[in-house]
């Protein structure tokens, strides 16, 4: 009995003067004190100026969502406080640098900017227990730290899957709250076009409705003969743009180009090379409504099943207007420096039947229909370039010419990545093998997923800089990206059970040194992450094999 008082008496006295702090991505320096400070309601986050005022009101949001209270922000510095400091001057640190010190007084929060007060804030959440109470308890630290990678991003396919305007804010706020900072929006596709453009309204009015998709995974067992539509307004756009970049998030929207076009070309069917000939959808797969359609002499469809599909865009003068338009539409509402045109899996099928591609490849002494991609590729950067603005592309924008400035995300494997940085191009890694959060995390997966098998400690051994890179060259590298797939993701809880944890685990390779990571301690963190997504109400992968 009285043993096992004094080991409980033993245990509560060691919490108390070293509370455990499991901080994901893991900072550059974490020095852990004895005792803690605890917000109360009485508690006063103290601002300087309205950035940390943005910051403190966020951090406010947090604590009224997930612990239901909130905490009064003030200019004028007490007692019992957390203050944040921006554009303070912290020796050696990059912009978003901060510094997080806690002890029994308060929390004071420094930034090397606004973006690294936001950063520390979140940095403070990953110290709020997991536990819900009135009286949070934060264990006294001094924390130094800053990212690794310029670059830290995660892909959202909406094209194969619609998600609401809700969920994107969702899914904006999980990148937030592990320190990413660049949301790439892949919002056009073979199965849906999901942007609205005013000058092309048929883009919305026909490309974002798709009348079925496969039921299973792919060849799948027929149609579903269910609607899949949805598409985002300008101004629900504005307002994600807004909404990201109040996370210090930039969104980079896709514009899939020369291929996955075929919600377009159902819209616009002259943006084929052959506008007569109708879609292919295997009888197998097709909805029934289509099949009407078809034998009522319609001629294009929105795609209904998965994969990659001959019917591209034609490179021809309407194509390319079209496109400049579309693009002068997205610039409109995208700040990011950054475009992104697709550019892969393109199959070179109607380009090789088509007279008029075959006269173009002649008349511009290109090699063949590689060089005919790279040629389209090439104008549509001059377009960008010309708006003040840097082409992104998949690693097939390497085959037959690389555009002069463009930036490339190396997807099938590094080797794309490699070349590229080699011809002194910045590169952005986004290999299938490691970083596709579309892959089972399980050998034993029983939900629908995509072929490859990538669990959590293969994406946290992951290393961006490949090793055949010399350090020059390893600075083309500016960072690695998750993508998101969804074809087999037909609703936000099945994305949430596919990111998480996976997303945590990315974050520390994309922000952690190098040397501190560690899978060990990881495995240790991510158990008390799980709790914080429980928190957050969000689904995810709970087997551990
Ligand atoms: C890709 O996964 N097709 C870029």
């Amino acid at each position: 009995m009285i043993r096992s008082f004094m080991l409980t008496f033993l245990l509560c006295g060691a919490l108390s003067f070293a509370q455990e702090v499991k901080i994901i991505p893991q900072p550059v320096q974490v020095i852990t004190n004895t005792g803690n400070f605890v917000i109360n309601s009485q508690t006063k986050l103290v601002v300087a100026n309205n950035d940390d005022k943005a910051t403190a009101a966020f951090l406010n949001k947090y604590l009224a969502d997930y612990y239901g209270f909130e905490l009064p922000i003030v200019k004028k510095l007490t007692k019992n406080s957390i203050e944040f400091k921006s554009l303070n001057t912290i020796g050696g640190l990059k912009s978003e640098g901060y510094s997080l010190k806690s002890d029994n007084k308060g929390v004071v929060i420094s930034g090397n900017s606004p973006i690294g007060t936001f950063y520390g804030m979140q940095t403070l959440i990953q110290l709020l227990p997991v536990e819900k109470s009135n009286n949070l308890k934060i264990a006294s630290v001094d924390v130094k730290d800053e990212p690794r990678f310029a670059y830290r991003g995660a892909m959202l396919d909406v094209g194969r899957h619609f998600f609401p305007v809700s969920f994107v804010k969702k899914y904006i706020d999980y990148l937030a709250l592990h320190k990413m900072n660049y949301f790439h929006w892949h919002l056009t596709e073979d199965q849906g076009w999901r942007i609205e453009i005013k000058k092309y309204p048929k883009l919305t009015e026909v490309g974002s409705n798709r009348n079925g998709s496969i039921v299973g995974r792919y060849p799948g067992k027929g149609s579903d003969n269910t609607p899949e539509t949805g598409f985002y307004t300008q101004e629900e756009v504005k307002d994600i743009v807004k909404y990201a970049s109040d996370r210090f998030i930039t969104v980079i929207p896709e514009i899939e180009m020369p291929g996955h076009s075929s919600a377009a070309i159902a819209a616009y069917p002259m943006l084929s090379c052959f506008p007569n000939e109708k879609t292919a959808i295997p009888d197998n797969m097709i909805s029934e409504k289509s099949k009407q359609e078809l034998a009522n002499g319609r001629v294009k469809l929105v795609q209904e099943t998965w994969g990659v599909f001959t019917d591209v865009y034609a490179p021809t003068e309407y194509t390319f207007n079209f496109l400049e338009d579309v693009l002068d539409e997205v610039m409109a509402l995208f700040p990011s420096k950054y475009i992104h045109v697709g550019g892969d899996e393109s199959p070179k099928d109607a380009w090789k039947r088509s007279e008029f591609c075959q006269q173009l490849i002649k008349e511009k002494g290109l090699k063949d229909e590689h060089g005919l991609q790279s040629y389209f590729i090439q104008r549509m950067e001059k377009y960008i370039n010309k708006n003040g603005r840097t082409l992104i592309g998949w690693d097939e924008i390497l085959e037959g010419g690389l555009a002069p400035n463009a930036i490339v995300m190396s997807w099938r494997g590094e080797a794309g990545g490699i070349a590229a940085a080699k011809e002194n191009h910045q590169v952005i890694m986004t290999p299938g093998s490691h970083v596709y959060l579309d892959h089972s995390q399980t050998k034993n997966e029983k939900e629908v997923t995509i072929g490859g098998f990538t669990n959590l400690e293969k994406i946290y051994g992951y290393e961006p800089i490949p090793k055949e890179l010399n350090e020059e060259q390893a600075k083309y590298v500016l960072g690695a990206q998750g993508n998101v797939w969804t074809e087999y993701m037909p609703n936000p809880a099945k994305v949430e059970y596919m990111i998480f944890p996976r997303l945590s685990a990315l974050s520390e390779v994309l922000w952690s040194p190098k040397e501190n990571k560690n899978w060990s301690d990881f495995q240790t963190k991510i158990e008390i992450m799980k709790k914080r997504y429980g928190i957050w109400g969000a689904n995810y992968f709970k087997e551990t094999e």
